[in-house]
């Protein structure tokens, strides 16, 4: 019996072989969706899409991490994307989403993050920013959640125009960083920057200070992306159509140069119950608080 049914009549093979087809070009078309706007760095293994494409999982095991970044680059704009991020316990384990002014750490580099930081089974995440202008961060804010960003994907987003920029999440404004005068000395607004995501171990740092390592038995630790947007002016080399101060893009308008009313308020109750750490308010760390401390967030 075991031979004689392998021995398929001519129908079924015609059948399998257009499911076959089917199947190669809908695989084909799903990795164009990512290829399109993305190119990863990461193993095969380490980076999976669902069926229809819309949905990336990143994973960390032993071996390697895994990361991707925008083929473009952009200066000013709304950058939003949705993440769920590594259940159970992932102490030690940092998924970021950042952007960046160049494809790694140079000394020049202009950055902007979010960082989240794992944790044991049932303990809370944290969500660390940080800004960096021409190389330097030490900018350091860290909240907690006011939900499980583990269960569902939620949306993680940043603002950026020449006055101001803003983290969101779940479109509630968690920090604002200003400018002033427009002065370059701190704020990041003359390299156009990618956008990244990667899975990492950082168990030297990232869980209570470094205390709690990563469970290597519960790898692979994997994040999960969808719904990249972005609304943003997009760099063309040699020099770009994003310099004019006097575009009619909403992200550089009037009413993006601060917080809305309903977001102030938004904004107050973030800074009321959820902020762990501020490095603005550090005056162990820095004897002189960092010029941009001075700025009001409220303007
Ligand atoms: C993604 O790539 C497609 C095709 O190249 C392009 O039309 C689209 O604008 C890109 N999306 C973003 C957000 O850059
Ligand atoms: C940027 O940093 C580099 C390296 O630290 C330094 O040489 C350069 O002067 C800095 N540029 C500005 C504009 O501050
Ligand atoms: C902007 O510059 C003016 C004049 O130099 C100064 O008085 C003012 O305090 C500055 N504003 C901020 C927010 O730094
Ligand atoms: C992890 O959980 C511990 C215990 O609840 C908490 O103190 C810590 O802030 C949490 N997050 C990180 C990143 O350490």
């Amino acid at each position: 019996m075991a031979s004689s049914s392998l021995v398929l009549p001519p129908l079924y093979i015609a059948i399998l072989a257009v499911l076959a087809i089917l199947f190669h070009s809908s695989s084909q078309a799903s990795a164009d969706l990512f290829e399109d706007n993305f190119s990863k760095s990461c193993p095969e293994t380490n980076f999976k899409t669902s069926e229809d494409g819309q949905i990336w999982y990143l994973s960390l095991d032993k071996k390697a991490g895994c990361g991707f970044g925008t083929k473009q680059r952009y200066r000013f704009g709304w950058f939003s994307m949705k993440l769920k991020l590594v259940g159970g316990d992932s102490a030690g384990v940092v998924t970021a989403y950042y952007m960046c002014s160049e494809d790694g750490a140079g000394p020049e580099r202009d950055e902007l993050d979010f960082e989240f930081l794992g944790n044991r089974t049932g303990e809370p995440y944290l969500i660390q920013t940080n800004v960096y202008k021409n190389g330097t961060g030490n900018r350091e804010m860290r909240h907690m959640l006011w939900f499980d960003p583990t269960q569902d994907f939620h949306t993680y987003s940043i603002l950026w125009n020449s006055h101001q920029i803003v983290f969101f999440v779940d479109r509630v404004p968690i920090r604002v960083y200003k400018n002033a005068n427009y002065t370059n000395n701190f704020f990041p607004n003359q390299k156009p920057m990618y956008l990244f995501s990667s899975i990492w171990n950082a168990d030297d740092w990232a869980t209570r200070g470094g205390i709690e390592k990563t469970d290597w038995k519960k790898a692979p630790f994997v994040s999960s992306y969808k719904d990249f947007s972005v609304e943003a002016c997009q760099w063309e080399d040699p020099y770009p159509a994003c310099v004019a101060t006097t575009t009619k893009n909403w992200w550089d308008q009037y009413s993006s140069w601060h917080l809305s009313e309903d977001e102030k308020n938004d904004f107050a109750w973030v800074e009321r119950n959820l902020v762990i750490y501020d490095y603005c308010k550090d005056k162990e760390r820095f004897k002189t608080l960092p010029e941009e401390c001075s700025l009001n967030p409220w303007e």
